[in-house]
This record gives structure tokens, sequence and C-alpha cells, in this order.
């Protein structure tokens, strides 16, 4: 049977018997009163974030100062200062923010030189009738509420850039460190850093309202320019008060081409958990993966998207589409890391 015709349990069944997803559905958290949920870099930010809402602060503040923490860690190569650069040894951020008790959003795309581009992303939304600033207008939007600009390229991520460019291709003229018996310098560079970050949060706060958050600093070494799902509002995050939210990290370029947020916000309207949500978001990605290129020998996924959801109970969920893995939780029971389902082992 064609992937594509196959009904939604049909296909884990289908996964299963091909020995994929043998982990499926770890048990599903939920928590009454304020909780937040992030990506696995994000328990300081959550913790925040509780921290925040339980001193009286609206969930979108509570969210914004979470993931600060981690847009402002030099250590975190995937989001904000110390982030990788492009290709062109540039960091460019990407952020969005959704208020849920407005249905309001912002955010700022391909943005040089600022640190907290979940800051800007939350201006957009409270002092422009816009959604989405992109370079250099986003930066003097920036600029014009008071941000300086700032080199964002920390000497590691730049040493780490040099140490790509030097080792892309052998017909160049950048040579990486060498002695006079190597011949080929021009191998790729083994990928001991995360290729695709980021960091999403969203949470309640203590009037049951629902806010979210994404920031990155986008696929390590992109083309200049390019954008990824985080800043897209549907993408890269959604959030329905009536409902719940739902953020993603990882390869951008799938988010982007199945708006998997927005979807997994409409599975829970429509009545599903978070942790089903975001599987059949995992799902539909693998079923609309056709490029060979893109799949590995089994047909599956070759890369990883993940996604995050609560809902308006404070249910709490994540899934991806391959491998074991957690994401952050916090709530009043503490922060913690929590186990999230998986399409393919
Ligand atoms: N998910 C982050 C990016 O692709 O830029």
């Amino acid at each position: 049977m064609k992937k594509s015709l196959m009904n939604r349990r049909d296909f884990i069944r289908n996964s299963a018997v091909a020995g994929a997803a043998t982990a499926l559905r770890p048990k599903i958290h939920s928590a009454t009163g304020p909780v937040a949920i992030a990506s696995r870099n994000g328990l300081g930010a959550v913790a925040r974030a509780v921290e925040e809402i339980n001193a009286g602060a609206d969930a979108l503040d509570a969210v914004i100062t979470g993931v600060n923490l981690v847009e402002e860690d030099p250590n975190d190569r995937t989001v904000g200062y110390g982030g990788l650069p492009n290709a062109d040894g540039v960091v460019e951020l990407d952020s969005a923010v959704m208020h849920g008790p407005t249905g309001r959003a912002g955010a700022v795309a391909s943005l040089q030189g600022i640190k907290y581009p979940s800051k800007v992303a939350r201006l957009v939304l409270q002092r422009t009738d816009h959604v989405l600033l992109v370079a250099k207008g986003a930066q003097d939007f920036a600029r014009m509420h008071g941000f300086s600009i700032e080199n964002l390229l920390t000497g590691e991520a730049r040493e780490i850039w040099v140490r790509w460019r030097e080792t892309l291709s052998n017909r160049d003229d950048y040579l990486p460190p060498h002695g006079p018996d190597d011949v080929d310098l021009g191998q790729a560079m083994k990928r001991s850093y995360e290729h695709w970050g980021t960091i999403h949060c969203s949470a309640i706060d203590l009037q049951g309202n629902i806010s979210s958050v994404t920031t990155t600093s986008g696929l390590a070494f992109k083309i200049p320019g390019r954008v990824g799902d985080s800043p897209i509002i549907g993408a890269g995050l959604y959030c329905d008060n009536e409902v719940g939210a739902a953020g993603s990290t990882g390869r951008g370029e799938a988010n982007l081409e199945n708006c998997s947020s927005f979807l997994i916000v409409e599975r829970m309207r429509m009545g599903d958990s978070p942790q089903d949500a975001c599987l059949y978001a995992c799902e539909r990605i693998a079923q609309n993966t056709h490029l060979a290129r893109l799949q590995n020998q089994a047909g599956e996924p070759a890369f990883n998207v993940s996604f995050y959801a609560l809902n308006k109970a404070g249910e709490v969920a994540g899934a991806r589409i391959r491998g074991a893995a957690q994401m952050s939780v916090a709530d009043k029971n503490g922060a913690r890391h929590i186990d999230m389902a998986y399409l393919y082992a």
C-alpha cells in the first residue's frame, strides 16, 4: 500500500511491523495551575516562566523571559548570542510570539545584531499593525525601540564557522590546518554540533491564558536570507486560547511545507490529546516526504522535526519523527525532562 493512501492507524501499525515506532507513547503528563513546556534545551526557561507566572506575569511575558535565558547563553549554538552563523559568518535570528487572549502574533526573521529577537517579536505584536518584520526593517524597528546592535558571533561560533568553511570543499583555496603529508583537505566537517536547534516555549498562566514563543539562529551555515519555520505563525508555533498551543524545533523546511503547529492545534480542537496531535503532525510530514534525498533506505524521513504541545486542560506532550528524546516541563512539581513520543526508532 502506498504510504499516502494509508489511514493513520494503518500507518502506525505498518510502521511498527517494519520495526519502527517501538516506543511511540510515553505517559501523558497533566498539570493543574501554571504549566510551561519547552524543547529539551529549555529546562531553565520553563522553570523561569512558571516562576514569573506565579509572581503574576501574563503567559506571554513569562515565556519570553524564560527563553531570554537561552537567547543570551553563548553556549547554546542554536539560539541568539552564540548561535552558529549563516554561510557568510553572520548570525541571523528568527523568532515569533503568539498571545492567546488577544489572538495577536508578532515575528521577526533574518534579524542581525539583536540578542533578544523574541523581545523584538513581542514589540511587533504590541507596537505595530503587522505580524512579521524581516532583515534590515526588523533591525531598524528594534533600534527605534532602543535595542543596541551587537556582534552576536562569539569566538567559538566563529571558529566552528571557519572550520566549516575550510573543509567544505577541496575545490576552493581555503585550507584547514594541515601537515605536509595531508592530501584530501576538503572532506565535509564532522558534525559535532546540532545542525538544527531552536527553543520553543508555551505556557498557561494563572488566568488560564495561553501564550507561546519560538526563537532560533536557524540552520547553521544557511544561505544568507534563509528563513526557517520558527518565525512563521502556524509553522514554528500556533496558539489558540480556547484549545492549546504547539511549537516546533528541527528541520524547518519540512515544517514550513506542512504548517504543523496549526495542524496540531486543530487536531486538539477536534479532540486529540497533545501527544496524538503531535504524532499526527509527524505522520503528515512522513507521508509528504517524497524526495529520495530526504529519505533513508526504508523510505522514512532521514531528518527530524520535534513538536511540543499543551492543551487548555494542562495536558502536555511532545513527539518527533525519529528516535527517543526528552522535552522540558515545569508545573507545581518543579521543572524536569519528560520523554517524548516518536514515529521511528
Ligand atoms: N526549526 C528551526 C529552523 O529550521 O530554522
